[in-house]
């Protein structure tokens, strides 16, 4: 996710445009540019203030084009800061999205004697546009024929010095909105930098091209047919927009859980080979091939996450593992070789106790690796390679599809190394022909929303929750009672259902209810066993039950279903309804839910 913001009609164009990224900043803040024909580029990392701190100069002009860097292409310094130019410093350009092929591209270009100045698969796009005009294309045709030769996604804006009040945009994936003003026009990846402007927008739908100047806006296809389209009239307010239309940050990112999987997954699957492509892996595929242990170091959410990880690489790729959190691990004495794999698991990439756990497993002669999804985070930099999540900037303080993409990422570095070892290539093609559905079945759960927000309803005077489950769905109930505890501040225990007897049982009655993870798969009959012996002490049960299941309408009435998978992945389509669950809680209490009290989003002290 990043943001763009494009403005041309008769005002200044600068403040405007450092308006519109002011109120995108949620969307990405890695870097910050700047272009306004004639009058050049500005660019710098971080946010926006940092962009506002470095302007000395005027910048003249009544048009331009924004972005805010969420990077997935290279870290993000100020290099690969967008706007990216051609070689004549001509066409800047401004994308939100991956360009899947441009290393070939790329390539390509190098070879008719462009130069690249970043890493970033974006400046494919500048050169290729550049190309275009060369073979004496006009502007408009030059970016059409640019992006049919591109793959991936993009919602794209772009400048010509030569045309100054012309601002092509153009959307495949990735969204684009124009606004339409009077004598000023402008584009944005979402509402929110336009409202204050103007409430009439279009927005653009896969595969058109918009072109506007200050007094005219008209929408292509990609085979150059004008479209004809409608505008709409926005009543919302800007701050909802920033939420896209949800009432929370937590929300917007349960709902994005689908896209989450599609980006941790794109580019890496490969189905008929049962094997997944992990750049980052490549490089230490070898010393991959030695080690006879990994330990797991993360806090919190990513901690839990790495439990279903010890679950899935123990089965599939045969290696012992441990899972431990950063802050004990950094204080005791563990005992780690070369043949040991530090696989540290964070959202931020900045987390000091995981951190410390690197650093550690680092002196004693560890290969340290990082599920991350922050690109170019410390953790990212320290660590010898790793996998990056790809699920975009996680704004909720409780930690949600950041959660999903890490499982997503753990299911694929199980294939990874189990390949490498005894998996056979059937078992490989089963986990990766699952993990390609796994989107679809997350959006089938979503549509079960007011099933889950009537049972927080129905439960919303208990001031206690157990959360059980077994095996892979054991973490769960861990993460399901965390996220609970996080947003709502009721209190809520996970426990292995199995344990129940061992202690837990004692606090049952019918005012302390349980959440119970009871899907269809090797460990069904023992959670049904322990589900009865809630039962008995007069307690109630909510179940995260298989899509068809019947029997389990005899133990509960609040039960919600979830569509089948094989059972390693089960997870990632459990922990959903236990999310929304924890969200509609929270509601319900009235509380502040992307910001928990006492909470921060990313810890990076002790
Ligand atoms: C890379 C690109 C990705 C693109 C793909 C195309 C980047 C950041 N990623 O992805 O956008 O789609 O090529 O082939 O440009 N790393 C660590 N520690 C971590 C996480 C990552 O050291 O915790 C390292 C990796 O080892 C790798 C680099 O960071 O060298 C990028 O990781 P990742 O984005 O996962 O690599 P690819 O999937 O190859
Ligand atoms: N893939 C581009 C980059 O890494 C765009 C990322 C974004 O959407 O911000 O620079
Ligand atoms: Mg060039």
């Amino acid at each position: 996710m990043c943001g763009i913001f494009a403005y041309t009609g008769e005002k200044e164009s600068l403040p405007i445009l450092i308006d519109g990224l002011t109120c995108l900043e949620y969307r990405g803040y890695d870097s910050a540019g700047i272009f306004i024909p004639h009058s050049g580029l500005i660019k710098s990392v971080g946010a926006v203030d940092n962009l506002k701190k470095k302007l000395s100069k005027a910048m003249p002009g009544k048009s331009g084009i924004a972005h805010l860097r969420w990077a997935t292409h290279g870290e993000p310094t100020e290099a690969n800061a967008h706007p990216h130019c051609d070689c004549n410093k001509k066409i800047y350009v401004v994308h939100n999205g991956i360009i899947e092929n441009y290393k070939e591209l790329k390539n390509k270009l190098l070879l008719e004697g462009h130069i690249f100045i970043s890493e970033t698969d974006t400046e494919v796009l500048a050169h290729l546009i550049e190309h275009y005009l060369s073979i004496k294309q006009d502007f408009e045709k030059a970016v059409i024929s640019a992006l049919k030769d591109v793959r991936g996604t993009y919602g794209i804006s772009v400048s010509y010095d030569n045309e100054p009040e012309k601002i092509i945009a153009a959307r495949f994936g990735a969204p684009v909105v124009l606004g339409l003003g009077d004598r000023e026009n402008f584009i944005a990846s979402d509402a929110s930098p336009i409202l204050r402007h103007t409430k009439n927008v279009i927005y653009l739908r896969d595969g058109e091209v918009a072109v506007i100047t200050p007094k005219t806006h008209r929408i292509y296809n990609l085979d150059s047919a004008e479209v004809t389209r409608d505008k709409q009239i926005l009543d919302w307010d800007a701050d909802q927009v920033k939420k896209d239309g949800y009432e929370h940050f937590m929300l917007k990112e349960i709902m994005e859980g689908p896209e989450v999987v599609e980006n941790t997954i794109r580019g890496r699957l490969i189905i008929e080979e049962g094997q997944v492509k992990l750049g980052g892996l490549e490089v230490v595929a070898d010393r991959l091939r030695q080690i006879n242990r990994i330990i797991i170091v993360g806090c919190g959410t990513a901690y839990y996450a790495g439990l279903v990880g010890e679950y899935m690489l123990e089965e599939y790729a045969g290696i012992p593992v441990e899972v431990e959190i950063g802050s004990e691990f950094r204080y005791r004495k563990p005992i780690i070789d070369k043949n040991t794999v530090l696989l540290a698991i964070s959202q931020s990439g900045e987390t000091a106790d995981t951190l410390e756990a690197i650093r550690e497993a680092k002196r004693k002669g560890a290969l340290t690796l990082g599920i991350v999804n922050t690109v170019g985070s410390t953790i990212t930099r320290e660590t010898d390679a790793g996998v990056h999540n790809h699920a975009g900037p996680e704004i909720g303080v409780a930690s949600t599809k950041a959660f999903i993409s890490q499982l997503t990422a753990l299911a694929l570095v199980t294939l990874f190394i189990g390949r490498q070892r005894n998996m056979s290539l059937s078992v490989g093609q089963e986990i990766a022909k699952e993990i390609k559905l796994l989107p679809k079945k997350i959006k089938e759960i979503l549509k079960s929303v007011d099933d889950i927000k009537a049972i927080a309803k129905k439960y919303k005077n208990s001031k206690d929750f157990l959360y059980v489950g077994r095996k892979y769905n054991y973490p769960i109930a861990l993460e399901g009672a965390l996220k609970l505890k996080e947003v709502s501040y009721i209190h809520a225990e996970g426990y292995g259902a199995g344990e129940m007897k061992h202690g837990p049982l004692a606090m049952i009655d019918e005012k302390f209810p349980t959440v119970a993870i009871s899907l269809k798969d090797s460990v069904y009959e023992k959670m049904l066993s322990n589900i009865q012996e809630i039962r008995a002490r007069k307690g109630k049960v909510i179940i995260i039950a298989t899509k068809g299941d019947k029997t389990l309408t005899d133990f509960s009435e609040d039960i919600i279903y979830i569509p089948k998978t094989i059972e390693m992945l089960s997870p990632i389509l459990s922990i959903v309804p236990l999310q929304l669950l924890a969200y509609y809680f929270a509601l319900g209490k009235k509380l502040n839910v992307d910001r928990p009290r006492n909470l921060a989003k990313s810890v990076t002290v002790e």
